[in-house]
């Protein structure tokens, strides 16, 4: 490899952005572009998204960063991507057979509800991890074969491709040369048996899904193929590192070094650890594979809480606060809840169309309880930042019950935490080290990381620069100590909400 030829570029293919990041080889982002998309929402639950959309997004942002960086310093491309997202398209033209169905979609719902009826609920949880929901790929891709005609026939002939989107930019990267996936996005489409890593013939059976139309799953730093007829990107550059975006950004931070565990704050979080073998059978999680490293697989306890940043988006709302401008806003945010000793005994659950996990209730309603005359402002702000930080503990404390779980420091990222309030008192709550990164980027970052993982198959380089950019909020553990009763406090307050009690 010529000496100046030592930049990673790395996509990250989103809901909402579609975005390129250029990594020179002391792991500085040294180009950063962004393309925004949209989602289409033709019916009630139904959300989707034309796959030439993202595809187009991806080339802009992509050419964008070649030509900051110059073609002749290119030395591969990195994926991460929006998990979930099925595709479908006609392998003979490249034509998509409708827009791809977003993970957010729940028009398979009657189907998934239909699984359960027939007895398939734990089997499904087996051999995938993952609860039996219409998140998942797998009915999405049932669904466009119905779609179609002759859609089943068709895959069985092998004349149509199903895929998740990192499938979807691979195959168009590449001219149609490769169709592959990696090992996380497929562990994310319910067809694939993550005990043994390979498509499941019973589960592909029961979604009614040929193996003809699959992509071929290779580990996440692989050489996956090279760019062919891209306008204004050279032939031939290698795709290096294909994962899903939740992944990539768990490797992002800290390598997938053991007892590292990120948390993504955002209007919802989402919560994963790395750890060594699959227990499928915790059900209060998801188990799925965080990537295959060249060797084996690694696999991940993920948990995901629909309403953190959103409760307290909604409280602000609903106390004026909402009418600040952001900056003020977030000021506020930081100030009010240290302005005061406690909530006053209030607790707020923001079940505001359910719980997700660790508890999986979709007919909790949310609770502010424990008012009493000298409420202020300020306390019901803090009552919901807590509920930011209790919810992230519940899933952690969930993530206990794992044989190879360990803790020793919690990685985070996302909107909320630029409060350092909220992430001193969540390495309090925790009693472990908060570490924040300073970077934005987490999920094209870890891709990143992988595509020069691939580059240096002989492990000689040391990959942890890249992954060194963290503040840390060290936990003060008299307070832990403390703070253990009002967890407690908050465990009741959630009991209370469950099963429409309140
Ligand atoms: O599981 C869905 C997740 O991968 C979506 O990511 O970045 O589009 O919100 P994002």
């Amino acid at each position: 490899m010529a000496a100046d030829r030592n930049v990673i570029i790395a996509l990250d293919e989103g809901t909402t952005n579609a975005k390129a990041i250029a990594l020179d080889s002391q792991g500085g982002i040294i180009a950063r572009f962004s393309q925004p998309l949209t989602v289409q929402t033709p019916r009630e639950g139904w959300v989707e998204q034309p796959g030439e959309m993202l595809l187009h997004a991806s080339l802009q942002a992509l050419r964008q960063a070649v030509s900051a960086v110059g073609a002749h310093r290119v030395a591969g491309l990195a994926i991460s991507n929006q998990r979930e997202t099925a595709i479908g398209w006609y392998r003979q033209s490249g034509k998509t057979l409708g827009p791809a169905i977003s993970w957010q979609c729940s028009r398979t719902a009657p189907f998934c509800e239909a699984l359960r009826q027939r007895g398939e609920r734990e089997h499904i949880q087996k051999l995938t991890g993952l609860p039996v929901a219409p998140l998942f790929s797998g009915s999405k891709m049932r669904w466009l074969l119905d779609s179609v005609p002759e859609g089943r026939s068709l895959a069985e002939r092998g004349e149509i491709c199903l895929g998740t989107i990192d499938s979807w930019l691979l195959w168009n990267l590449t001219a149609g040369e490769a169709f592959c996936c990696d090992y996380s996005n497929a562990s994310r489409t319910q067809l694939f048996n993550i005990h043994e890593g390979r498509w499941d013939d019973a589960l592909l059976s029961l979604f009614g899904i040929p193996l003809a139309a699959l992509p071929q799953v290779r580990p996440t730093s692989h050489l996956f193929g090279y760019t062919r007829g891209l306008a204004q990107v050279p032939d031939g550059i290698p795709i290096l590192a294909m994962a899903g975006d939740s992944h990539a950004a768990l490797f992002g931070h800290a390598l997938g070094k053991p007892g590292c565990v990120k948390a993504t704050y955002g209007t919802g979080s989402s919560v994963m650890a790395p750890v060594s073998t699959a227990q499928a059978e915790i059900t209060t999680l998801a188990t799925t594979i965080a990537w295959h490293d060249g060797e084996k697989l690694v696999y991940g306890l993920e948990g995901n809480i629909p309403h953190t940043g959103d409760a307290v988006a909604w409280l602000t709302e609903c106390t004026g606060l909402g009418e600040l401008a952001p900056e003020a806003l977030a000021t506020a945010l930081s100030t009010l809840p240290a302005s005061v000793d406690s909530t006053l005994g209030v607790y707020f659950v923001p079940a505001l169309t359910g719980l997700g996990a660790p508890w999986w209730d979709d007919q909790a309603r949310g609770s502010i309880s424990g008012l009493s005359r000298g409420v202020k402002r300020a306390h019901l702000v803090r009552a919901a930042l807590e509920a930011i930080a209790y919810q992230i503990a519940d899933v952690v404390l969930a993530m206990r019950q794992h044989a190879d779980f360990e803790l020793s420091a919690l990685m985070v990222d996302g909107g909320p935490t630029r409060n350092d309030w909220l992430m001193q008192y969540q390495a309090d709550l925790l009693g472990c080290t908060v570490m924040r990164s300073d970077i934005a980027e987490l999920s094209a970052m870890g891709a990143a990381i992988f595509a020069r993982k691939a580059l240096n198959s002989a492990g000689d380089d040391d990959l942890s620069r890249f992954s060194a950019h963290h503040t840390a909020f060290i936990p003060n553990m008299e307070r832990h100590g403390r703070l253990q009763k009002r967890w407690q406090e908050w465990q009741a307050a959630v009991a209370k909400v469950r099963n429409g009690q309140n």
